[in-house]
Order: C-alpha cells, then structure tokens, then sequence
C-alpha cells in the first residue's frame, strides 16, 4: 500500500528547486496560539543568531526580548514601540523582540557599513531555528523608533531596525476579515531569473539556464 503523503500547510512553498524544509515551511503569521514559548526554545534561538557570519565578526546586531509569561511588564513596554497597526495583531504573540545594530566597529569607531545587513542574516538565523522548532517569527519595519529610543535609551551609535513577533501558530479565524484571507493565501515570488544576473545588469544568470 501507498503510503499517504503528509497534509502540506498552504503556507508551505512549492519551490522550484529543492531546498531545505526550514526554507519552504517559514512564512510570517498574524495569528498566534495562546501558548507561552518554552525559554529554552527562546535562547536556542538567540544562540543560532550568535553564530551568524558579520564583517569583521563585529557581530554588530543587538536584541531586546521580552516573554509575556516571564516579564509581562516588559513585554507591554515593547509592544508599545511598534505601529498601531502591528500592534492589533503582534499582541497575541506570547514573545516580542526588537533587533538594533550597532553603525560604527567597535576596533576603531569608523562606519560599519555592513551593519544593518548582518543584524538580517542574524534575524534570518535566529527565525530558521525557530521553523525548526516549530515556532514562527513575523519580522516588523513598523515600529516607533523614537519611542524605542526613548524606552531603552539606545546608544547613539546603535540604529534600532524592525520588531519580531515569536510564537506558535493560531487559529486565523481570530484575525479581521482582511488578514485572515491573507493568513490563508498561497505565498509567492518572483523567478530567479529576476534577481541572479549574468554578464550584464537584468540577464537572467547563465547557471541558470536548463
Ligand atoms: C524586515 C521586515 C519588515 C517587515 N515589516 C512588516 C510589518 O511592519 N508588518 C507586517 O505585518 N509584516 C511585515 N513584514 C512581513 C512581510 O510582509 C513578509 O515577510 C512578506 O510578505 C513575505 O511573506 P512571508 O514572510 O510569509 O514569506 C516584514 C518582513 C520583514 C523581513
């Protein structure tokens, strides 16, 4: 007898080439289970983010993290420094973060150009060790900067970058009408072709050609 195949979220891509699971199961959930985030689970996460490559190993990327079930107080005060809008829904997720970087090397003070690109692959690590852990990270541009500077008096020389909202996955249903359909829609994106250039800006790579 066949084996049944197993029930692939929706969410799930369908890539064209094969790529890790991680990859094709992480996508950025609006609904979120009332279900606390096991602290070890948040620390193996933080630690994926750790060894991360940077330039120079400057390691420039910062983290506060707050766990609604550990330090309830913290995490309203960082709710608050998110938009109005991913506040309605980030709420529900039982672990909020904020990532910063630092702008300048610590060796020398000079400019770290590289910077706001490292703290994103390390929030990239940190959200694949959570895929693998069955936890979903929704990353958030909108935030109050002012006021996350204010809330955690941020050193000049560091730049506050996007929220992350931690959890495991709820019921869309608990989401309004607009959300919900697209808590439910297929993921896409563009062909490869569009962004992997060959000899000259805007051709497709020759690698990939079949
Ligand atoms: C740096 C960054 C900022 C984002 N900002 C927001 C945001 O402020 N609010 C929001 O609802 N989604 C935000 N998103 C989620 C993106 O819209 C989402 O990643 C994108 O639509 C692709 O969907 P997927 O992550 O499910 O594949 C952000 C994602 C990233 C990586």
């Amino acid at each position: 007898m066949k084996p049944t195949p197993p029930t692939q979220h929706p969410k799930t891509a369908a890539p064209d080439h094969d790529i890790l699971d991680v990859f094709a199961e992480r996508w950025s959930p609006r609904a979120f289970a009332d279900r606390p985030v096991e602290p070890e689970k948040i620390r193996r996460m933080l630690e994926a983010a750790r060894w991360t490559m940077s330039s120079y190993n400057e390691q420039p990327w910062r983290y506060v993290v707050a766990s609604r079930d550990e330090a309830p107080e913290a995490y309203e005060r960082l709710l608050g420094c998110l938009n109005e809008f991913n506040q309605k829904w980030a709420r529900h997720a039982p672990v909020l973060m904020m990532s910063f970087y630092k702008t300048t090397f610590s060796k020398n003070d000079r400019p770290n150009r590289c910077a706001p690109h490292d703290v994103g692959a390390a929030s990239a690590a940190l959200t694949f060790q959570a895929t693998a852990m069955d936890l979903y990270v929704h990353q958030m541009a909108g935030i109050q900067k002012d006021v996350v500077r204010e809330t955690y008096d941020v050193p000049e020389d560091v730049e506050p970058m996007a929220g992350l909202a931690v959890g495991y996955l709820g019921d869309p249903d608990m989401l309004p009408s607009k959300q919900r359909k697209s808590e439910r829609a297929s993921r896409s994106r563009k062909p490869l072709g569009t962004f992997a250039f060959g000899d000259s800006w805007g051709t497709p790579a020759e690698v990939l050609d079949e």
